[in-house]
């Protein structure tokens, strides 16, 4: 497993914008959307090529060209939906699934209430994405059933990370990479991350 903080000056700006409380739920989204641009160019860095012969106007060459597994991307309802299509600008071709989960009351244990996934996913390099790792038990179990589903190749992309939920994914799911693009301080008593964003479905979709 390998864990990755994107360490570019666009992002750590875009990042304020998004933590700043006065922020509108539509240059949040926004926001969003051009960090997951930024970081599916770093999470996208090790896809394999293979060479092609082309032909420009003026000779012949050999080129390169993306090879090895196709890509899928999954946003863990509701706010990794946030991510996606700054994923796709880059991967246009990228399928993409869904997995809901919500948080039993009594069990504490997340719950898949909804997964729809492309066909083939043991041959695709997974890609799940959600704004927020917190506790890490819900990626831990969005993992659980990309696993289960046939998935060997997965990647991670949260925009802010607490220690503990690192931590939690790195313990159960060594062979799964990380990318995150800042790492906060703690959690507080109801899960949510010190200093972070709040939270990130309500400021995505204007819910509070
Ligand atoms: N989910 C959020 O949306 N925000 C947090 O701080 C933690 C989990």
């Amino acid at each position: 497993m390998s864990l990755t903080v994107l360490d570019h000056p666009l992002i750590k700006h875009k990042m304020t914008i998004l933590r700043r409380k006065e922020t509108s739920s539509m240059e949040f989204r926004q926001i969003v959307t051009e960090i997951s641009t930024l970081m599916g160019y770093e999470v996208t860095r090790d896809l394999e090529l293979k060479d092609i012969e082309i032909e420009t106007p003026l000779e012949k060459m050999v080129g390169k060209e993306i090879s090895g597994k196709k890509i899928g991307i999954v946003p863990i309802l509701r706010a990794g939906i946030g991510m996606v299509d700054g994923l796709l600008t880059i991967v246009p071709s990228a399928r993409v699934g869904h997995i809901g989960m919500y948080r039993d009351p009594e069990t504490l244990k997340p719950v898949t209430y909804y997964c729809k996934l492309p066909k083939d996913v043991s041959s695709r390099t997974m890609i799940l994405l959600d704004p927020m790792l917190a506790t890490g038990g819900t990626l831990n179990a969005a993992i659980d059933v990309l696993k289960e589903e046939g998935a060997t190749s997965i990647k991670t992309v949260n925009l802010l990370a607490a220690p503990e939920g690192i931590k939690a994914v790195e313990e159960r799911h060594p062979d799964v990479d990380i990318y995150v693009a800042e790492v906060d301080r703690a959690l507080n008593d109801h899960g949510y991350i010190l200093p972070g964003l709040g939270d990130a479905g309500d400021r995505l979709f204007g819910t509070k």
